[in-house]
């Protein structure tokens, strides 16, 4: 009864595609630099325990929830509630997603311009031994159009894979680039874990030391699932929109929540190996790990053979820019779709708009860094503030809301019959899953929501 039988839509060919594609936006900068520093910092295996419970527990219903929406309404995520939900309040979620989506590209393509930057540098052999890596790269982010520059580059590169299409675009990208993704890991796993601070460097990842799990630990870890599975801004639920009716739900959840936790974890692998294998260096958290120690870890374990280090570097900065621009293009196409269906541009022409938009914003956010840093709005700079708005803020409350909809408004009917597409597959733990998401996932959200917003 809810279905958009709209026949010029997009979709994805095939369910290889929408797997590399929903783990493409999965995997990002969140999992390689963001994930294993908190390993190390907050309890080793321990934390890694309580974040799988977390993403299998929490993420993955919110994930599913999105499943539903999308492929049951066939629409971008406005139109999606507009379908499923005519003329109700509902429709706010969707609102929130496209803001989100749009606050989350201006300032993560802050870093991802970073990260052009230093691969660029890294294959030019530009960041040799000898230097002040914090000085090399405070000069660069606070620099008023290097940065911005970059930025824009990446952003070009997330418009053009965007406007291609779905299939021809995004699924055909993700397709290629996610396999060599994790060739990449695969290969620079093998050259840390042969580097002599190996066995040290993985005792400080995976040593369980329970006594750092604390509270505030524990709520960290569900942000960090919930950013990194991208659920809450109707990402997911518009790439759910281009799935197949044969395309099984559950599974291809399961397999994104795996495939994704699998990568985080292996970048600690490939990361403290490397950083504990030169005496003295201790791992430093946020992008000072990527941007800083690393440059300095790759001359230094690397002194005796040089092309090693170089190759290393080469090859890390790429993995951190194919994984950023597989999520970004998650990111854009959230507002992109909106824009096209909801307002008969052609697709093209949304795209354009919606990267026009996120360049203007994106520019006010890498110029925080430097000759903005004293324009503040509640107290924080045009990045922080993104961040907070979406990390903390819209991305939780659109999970409440989204796992809500979907246990609580729509006909339990069809939401089964969209989990065992008609009734044809046999899904096990159905019950358990549907509790899940009724109960579990806004209820612990709700925490977590209530947590940041009291801090
Ligand atoms: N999951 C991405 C990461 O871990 O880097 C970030 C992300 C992608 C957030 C898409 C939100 C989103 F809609």
């Amino acid at each position: 009864m809810y279905v958009n039988n709209s026949a010029e839509r997009g979709n994805f060919g095939s369910r290889l595609g929408v797997i590399l594609a929903s783990a493409g936006s999965a995997v990002g900068l969140g999992n390689i630099w963001r994930f294993p520093t908190e390993v190390g910092n907050n309890g080793g295996a321990a934390f890694i325990l309580v974040y799988l419970c977390f993403v299998f527990l929490l993420a993955m219903p919110v994930m599913l929830a999105e499943f539903v929406i999308g492929r049951g309404s066939k629409a971008n995520t406005v139109g999606a509630y507009r379908t499923l939900a005519p003329g109700k309040p509902w429709i706010v979620a969707g609102f929130m997603g496209v803001l989100g989506g749009i606050l989350v590209l201006s300032f993560y393509s802050v870093v991802a311009g970073w990260t052009l930057h230093y691969t660029v540098e890294s294959f030019a052999n530009r960041l040799t031994a000898g230097q002040d890596f914090g000085a090399v790269f405070n000069d660069f982010v606070t620099n008023p159009w290097k940065p911005i520059i970059f930025q824009f580059i990446f952003l070009l590169m997330t418009h053009f894979v965007v406007s291609r299409g779905v299939e021809r675009g995004i699924e055909q990208f993700s397709k290629v680039m996610m396999p060599v993704l994790l060739i990449i890991i695969v290969l620079l796993m093998c050259f840390s874990l042969n580097m002599p601070g190996a066995s040290e460097g993985l005792r400080f990842l995976l040593r369980p030391d329970f006594s750092k799990v604390t509270t505030g630990v524990v709520l960290s870890a569900m942000g960090q699932a919930f950013f990194s599975l991208s659920v809450g801004l109707g990402c997911l639920a518009t790439y759910a929109s281009y799935f197949k009716k044969d395309m099984p739900l559950v599974s291809s959840a399961f397999n994104v929540c795996l495939l994704d936790s699998l990568v985080a974890i292996l970048s600690g692998f490939i990361i403290f190996p490397a950083v504990f294998s030169v005496p003295g260096m201790a791992p430093d958290a946020g992008p000072g790990l990527v941007y800083i120690t690393l440059p300095h870890v790759f001359n230094e374990a690397f002194a005796s053979v040089p092309v090693l280090g170089y190759l290393f570097s080469g090859m890390f900065y790429i993995l951190l820019l194919l994984a950023a621009l597989t999520s970004t293009i998650s990111m854009h196409e959230i507002a992109t779709a909106f824009i096209h269906e909801n307002y008969h541009l052609s697709r093209r022409s949304a795209a354009v708009l919606v990267t026009l938009i996120c360049m203007l914003l994106g520019a006010a956010c890498s110029l925080s860094f430097g000759p903005w840093s004293e324009v503040k709005i509640w107290n924080r700079g045009f990045f922080d503030l993104f961040d907070f708005l979406t990390a903390k803020f819209l991305m939780p409350l659109g999970g409440i809301l989204i796992t809500m909809f979907v246990e609580w408004y729509l006909d339990r009917k069809f939401v089964v019959e969209q989990l065992t597409n008609g009734g044809t597959l046999r899904v096990r733990g159905l019950s358990i899953l549907l509790f899940l998401i009724r109960w579990v996932a806004p209820i612990g959200v709700g925490i977590v929501f209530l947590n940041e917003i009291a801090n």
